[in-house]
């Protein structure tokens, strides 16, 4: 017999962020108008208006200039435009080792997402000098240990790369400080925002990043959009060619109905963010207060970071086999991340539990609890009861 659909909980706002409904309506009243914003006839020439007007409101709302809006399909895309683009740019360096110390360098801290650590080395392989940023036990970046490497080759190309707010244990960078030390060093500083913009106050006037990505699905619009904001001035290879779209800088028929869910999604994450900010902070620690109360021995991932997400808890439960735990959640109907801490010798775990250290010979279970404007504090005592229940089976299970 087919069971009827259990009422679901979805606590996986990290992951994609439900489309919130004012963003499909108004993704909607374009959806009959979708044509290449490059066409000269009229109805490509709506699209393009479409398009435009999306851009101008997303730059209005980050507070920058038109221009410096590129859209991309999405987060990964605009990180590696970033780092690769930045190296590539370049690259006349980088083919010339008989120039040492001229080749361009990457700084990446060790906790930043794949899409980051991926296109730098990448780089490195394409002849820039790449080098991780350690962070400490709460995530936070040494930023002692970034001014010591910046003063060895002051005058090399250099991109510094720290993402805003971490995907996996939330902590977020003091981005003000690191955009400092860089420019005081001449460094470029891109910043991987894609959880943080819409939650974190991204301000690019206080914080005056050179390179920041984003997308959409991460605070309620549509998947497949995303922006690099590039500060005026800044030049970067392009990753591919063809059709010059985007000033050329990621080339191709662009998404004029995805930009307007990207545009009307930042303007509600912006306009309700310092209200829903201090609602979710309550949910959090009230979260984290029930995780401790119920399992004593868990830990709670960054838990003392001096700046954290005001919407994630990452939950470390010693004893607990991670894939049982996230499978019991689902059957309970409840919606959740994971991510592991293995013995460093594994090859399966999280590099960021791996960066703060969190190591462990024995079962560890992490779970990433995230949420957002659709959840309430019965959500969140729903959550820590049936992690309460979930974490005792599967205890007594490995035990
Ligand atoms: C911090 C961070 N950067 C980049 C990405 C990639 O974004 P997208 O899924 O839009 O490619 C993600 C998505 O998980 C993320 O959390």
């Amino acid at each position: 017999m087919i069971q009827p659909e259990k009422e679901r909980l979805y606590l996986d706002y990290a992951a994609t962020w439900p489309m919130r409904p004012e963003v499909w309506e108004a993704m909607g009243a374009e959806l009959r108008h979708g044509f290449n914003p490059a066409s000269a006839h009229a109805p490509g020439r709506r699209a393009h208006r479409c398009l435009e007007v999306a851009r101008g409101r997303i730059a209005d709302l980050l507070g920058c200039p038109r221009s410096s809006v590129c859209f991309t399909g999405g987060g990964t895309q605009s990180d590696n435009l970033a780092i690769l683009g930045f190296v590539r740019s370049h690259a006349g360096h980088a083919e010339h080792p008989g120039r040492p110390g001229r080749s361009p360098r990457v700084f990446v801290s060790e906790i930043e997402h794949k899409a980051c650590l991926e296109a730098a080395d990448r780089g490195a392989v394409e002849g820039a000098r790449v080098a991780r940023i350690p962070v400490d036990g709460s995530g936070t970046v040494d930023l002692a240990w970034l001014r010591r490497e910046l003063a060895t080759d002051p005058d090399a190309p250099t991109l510094i790369s720290v993402m805003w707010a971490n995907n996996e244990i939330g902590t977020v960078q003091a981005m003000g400080d690191i955009v400092e030390l860089g420019h005081e060093y001449g460094a470029l500083v891109h910043t991987d925002a894609v959880q943080a913009l819409g939650k974190v106050d991204c301000d690019l006037e206080r914080t005056p990043v050179d390179l920041l990505s984003a997308t959409a699905h991460k605070l309620g619009g549509p998947v497949g959009i995303g922006l690099l904001y590039r500060r005026p001035g800044v030049t970067l290879e392009p990753l591919s060619y063809g059709g010059g779209q985007e000033r050329s800088m990621w080339p191709g028929t662009q998404n004029p109905i995805g930009a307007t869910g990207f545009a009307a999604a930042l303007a509600l994450a912006l306009e309700g963010r310092e209200a829903e900010v201090a609602r979710w902070t309550a949910l959090r620690d009230h979260l984290e207060a029930r995780i401790r109360a119920e399992i004593p021995d868990a830990r709670i991932h960054g838990g003392d970071a001096p700046l954290r997400m005001p919407n994630l808890v990452s939950a470390g439960i010693p004893g607990c086999d991670s894939g049982a735990v996230l499978v019991s959640l689902d059957f309970e109907g409840i919606a959740v991340s994971g991510g592991s801490a293995c013995g460093s010798d594994s090859s399966v775990g999280s590099d960021v539990l791996d960066a703060i250290g969190i190591t462990s010979d024995l079962p560890y279970a992490a779970v990433r609890f995230s949420f957002g404007h659709e959840t309430s504090r019965a959500d969140i005592d729903a959550a820590a009861d049936a992690l309460a229940r979930v974490a005792a089976r599967v205890v007594a299970l490995t035990a």
